[in-house]
């Protein structure tokens, strides 16, 4: 009885132990309901015991119970590992190796080998010894390339070597390369041990951290070196890809919110840290937690009030008192009130200078009323000049507005975006010029400025206030205000960091090239977005100038829509309105520009072309191209006509797996560049089959039905003459005054 009671005394004081250390504050290390530790080892994400838990089956460790404690051990190896790091290491129990002999010349030896598909030897912290004194040491692998890397270990007598020194008598030393994901020790004597015989009987080899081994001449004799194991540091990281490409697949991008990414050595693969001020596991979701600094550092002077802020901290001094309240500052102190010890004529001279002081302050404000009050006329005849009375009339009888639209001040813009100084300049447009802003409360923004003296540009910014005013979509760059009362109107957008999705198809100097899972994510959003447009909203809307130039992507890659200058909203009366034919060449529905009449389906022709850009690479129109194939809808639908839709994609991205969903999205593509405008799919029916086929990547379709359509082109007779010049865009006029923007490759 006394040995069962005390078994359970044991086991509840284990239990006790167990939820003691693993208290509510500590945040969680391991994904909700799984194992989080392996007796002493706790096992943060990605690491994992099995099923969801791990992130890979690399990131699989086993959690043996033949132990107690439990130990872990590495995927389904018998690799002991000994703690895991969310600074991206982890260290792991391995062998040492032996070459021995005996006075008859019999040899026993062993050479241990490790290999990791995805890990590596640290190379800092971690050295190959041996030792011996007729040894002849070698460790070789592989880290792209083979290595192979070593060391000679001699002596006649023990008396020569000195403890801590691996210099060659008795112990060696050298370094592993970097990157080295796989590694075997090979042992060799020159004469069998023969002369050092019986001191000397083995040579060991061993890769262990730096400080874990220190030489001793009694190793030399080598009692218990057969069983002992030494921590080696590994690295670890997350996938093959840099971060830059990682964060282009939203869904299994790694690092979560509060944390940021950053590229392991020769951009192959990504480890994630919590912003400064935070702490927990960037793998995780909610992971990174605001660190209470308050609490932990007591970083505040004794009478400074700590308050603990998200990512910091704040030490505010008592009422009454001034400085920095933190213990590296100044510390709080009283204000100087030394005014008790003055004189009575410092106080009669202080007196006059405060009413002279006075009387200059009355003049300033005097005058700067007047100025005020001249300016405030000013700006509103500009608000009147501007169409501030239309866009107020216009919003006073429609319904359905975002509320969270806000009318800025022409100070508060010129403050954001420092006097509209050259530096802030992000582009320059059709319409205008595009500055960065940063508003007061430190948020980025980008502000369009029209071109000075153009009324028609007026009516174009109402039209993008008006129609941008009614959309709240993901994938629509969102109008957070505008500004009237300028000489020119202002639009007011939210920024969006990461350039254009031309810039990030077509220049690929300088930008990472886009893995055909990010094109298709983008394409379906944007098709998505149109499709709200289309339909979604209140009225519809099309937007008419659908180009990569309009594609905007975010930090992560999200496609936004922009420029809605050109837009317009279709009563729901009306199913097609008569307009001056407006939009870039090369992605302009062929109907549209012969007939001027404008419906849904010139956005449909329009996506079409973006869709054949992501599926070759090549640009909309490019002179230098011959001339068939200047208009690369043209082109793309002659060489599917023709069978060579092969020829024409992109082998950046095509491959054996996704070669099916490229023939499907081309399928998809020529019937939006359909010449009669009602043969073409609708914007809902390209987003839902887009939708349809991304969820379903790589999968072998039925055989796709690419040929047998017959395809009528027609695109206009064109025969203007182009120069293939080095400016980007300009507008051209043609006979019936229409307006029509050339986007050419700028010449290199
Ligand atoms: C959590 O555990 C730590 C140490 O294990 C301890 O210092 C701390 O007081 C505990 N907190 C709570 C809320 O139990
Ligand atoms: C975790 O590892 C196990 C064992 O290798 C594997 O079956 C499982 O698929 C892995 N989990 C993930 C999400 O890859
Ligand atoms: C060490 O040697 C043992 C016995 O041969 C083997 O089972 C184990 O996998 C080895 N461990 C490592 C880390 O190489
Ligand atoms: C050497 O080792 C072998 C195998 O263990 C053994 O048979 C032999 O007797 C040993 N020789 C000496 C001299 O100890
Ligand atoms: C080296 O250290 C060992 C004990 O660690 C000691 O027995 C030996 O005498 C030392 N040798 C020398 C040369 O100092
Ligand atoms: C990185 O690349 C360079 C050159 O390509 C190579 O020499 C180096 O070993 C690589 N480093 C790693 C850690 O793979
Ligand atoms: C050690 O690795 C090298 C290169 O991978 C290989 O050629 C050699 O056969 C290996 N040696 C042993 C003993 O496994
Ligand atoms: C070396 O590592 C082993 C295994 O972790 C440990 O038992 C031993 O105490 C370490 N020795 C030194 C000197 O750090
Ligand atoms: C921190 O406190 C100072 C005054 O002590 C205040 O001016 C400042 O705005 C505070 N910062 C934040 C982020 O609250
Ligand atoms: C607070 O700041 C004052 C002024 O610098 C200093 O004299 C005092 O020692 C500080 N107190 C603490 C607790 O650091």
């Amino acid at each position: 009885m006394g040995l069962i009671r005390s078994v359970v005394l044991l086991q509840v004081m284990i239990f006790l132990n167990v939820t003691l250390t693993e208290n509510a504050s500590t945040p969680a290390m391991a994904k909700p309901g799984c194992r989080s530790r392996c007796g002493d080892v706790i096992i943060p994400y990605p690491f994992g015991t099995g099923g969801d838990c791990n992130i890979t089956e690399e990131f699989f460790i086993t959690c043996s119970a033949d132990f107690i404690p439990n130990k872990p051990f590495l995927t389904n190896s018998n690799i002991q590992v000994l703690d895991i790091s969310l600074d991206g290491q982890l260290r792991i129990l391995g062998n040492a190796s032996y070459d021995c002999y005996n006075t008859s010349g019999h040899r026993e030896w062993f050479y241990p080998w490790l290999r990791f598909s995805e890990f590596s030897i640290n190379s800092n912290k971690n050295k190959f010894t041996a030792i011996g004194c007729d040894t002849y040491a070698r460790v070789e692998g592989f880290h792209g390339q083979r290595y192979t890397t070593g060391c000679l270990s001699l002596c006649n007598n023990i008396a020569d070597v000195s403890n801590g020194s691996c210099s060659g008598i008795g112990c060696c030393q050298t370094s592993i390369p970097k990157g080295v994901r796989s590694y075997n020790i090979t042992l060799d004597s020159y004469d069998n041990h023969v002369d050092v015989l019986p001191e000397n009987p083995c040579s060991y080899a061993f890769v262990a951290e730096n400080d874990n081994y220190t030489f001793s001449s009694s190793d030399i004799r080598g009692f218990g070196f057969r069983d002992r194991k030494f921590p080696v540091t590994l690295d670890w990281k997350i996938g093959t890809s840099s971060c830059n490409e990682a964060k282009m697949d939203t869904m299994n991008f790694g690092c979560k919110e509060n944390s940021d990414c950053f590229d392991s050595e020769n951009n192959s693969g990504y480890f994630c840290k919590c912003f400064q001020g935070y702490e927990g596991n960037p793998y995780l979701s909610d992971g990174c937690q605001d660190m209470n600094e308050c609490e932990t550092i007591s970083p505040c002077n004794g009478t400074a009030t700590c308050i603990n802020l998200p990512g910091t901290y704040n030490c505010s001094c008592p009422v009454g008192y001034e400085g920095d309240g933190r213990k590296i500052g100044t510390g709080c102190s009283l204000p100087d009130k030394d005014q008790s010890k003055r004189s009575p004529l410092i106080d009669v001279a202080l007196g006059t200078s405060i009413g002279l002081l006075g009387l200059l302050l009355g003049m300033v404000l005097l005058y700067w009323m007047l100025r005020r009050k001249q300016i405030s006329k000013l700006r509103q005849e500009y608000f009147q000049q501007n169409g501030g009375i239309l866009l107020r009339e216009q919003l006073s009888r429609r319904q359905g507005y975002r509320e969270d639209v806000k009318v800025f001040t022409a100070e508060e813009l010129e403050k954001a975006t420092n006097n509209y100084h050259e530096s802030r300049i992000l582009g320059h447009g059709v319409q205008g010029t595009v500055y960065k802003g940063i508003l007061a409360d430190n948020r980025v923004v980008a502000i369009k400025k029209s071109i000075i003296g153009d009324p028609s540009q007026v009516e174009q910014f109402i039209n993008e206030i008006m129609v941008l005013y009614q959309i709240n979509h993901r994938n629509v760059v969102k109008l957070l205000g505008c500004c009237l009362e300028t000489q020119v109107p202002l639009l007011v957008y939210e920024y969006i960091t990461n350039g254009t999705l031309f810039h990030h198809l077509h220049n690929d100097d300088d930008t990472p090239h886009l893995p055909w899972e990010a094109r298709l994510r983008i394409a379906t959003e944007t098709a998505e977005a149109l499709s709200y447009l289309h339909s979604a909203a209140s009225v519809p809307i099309i937007h008419r100038d659908i180009k990569l130039a309009n594609i905007l992507l975010d930090d992560n890659y999200i496609a936004k829509v922009s420029d809605f200058g050109a837009s317009r909203l279709i009563p729901s009366d009306e199913a097609q309105i008569t307009t001056i034919v407006q939009g870039t060449f090369g992605y302009l529905d062929p109907e549209y520009m012969l007939t001027s009449l404008l419906t849904e389906k010139s956005d449909v022709y329009s996506f079409g072309v973006v869709l054949i850009e992501l599926l070759t690479g090549q640009k909309a129109v490019c002179f230098k191209r011959s001339e068939e194939k200047r208009v690369l809808a043209m082109h793309f639908v002659s060489s599917m006509k023709e069978d060579r839709l092969l020829d024409i994609l992109d082998h950046l991205v095509l491959n054996d797996e996704n070669v099916e969903q490229l023939k499907e999205v081309a399928s998809l593509a020529r019937r939006c560049v359909r010449v009669k405008g009602e043969e073409r799919p609708t914007m809902k029916e390209v987003a839902h089959e887009l939708a349809g086929l991304q969820a379903m990547p790589k999968h072998p379709w039925s055989k796709s039905k690419l040929m047998g359509e017959e395809t009528e082109y027609l695109l206009g007779d064109l025969n203007r003459t182009y120069e293939d010049g080095a400016t980007s865009s300009w507008i051209g006029y043609d006979s019936i005054n229409n307006k029509i923007t050339f986007e050419l490759d700028s010449a290199r």
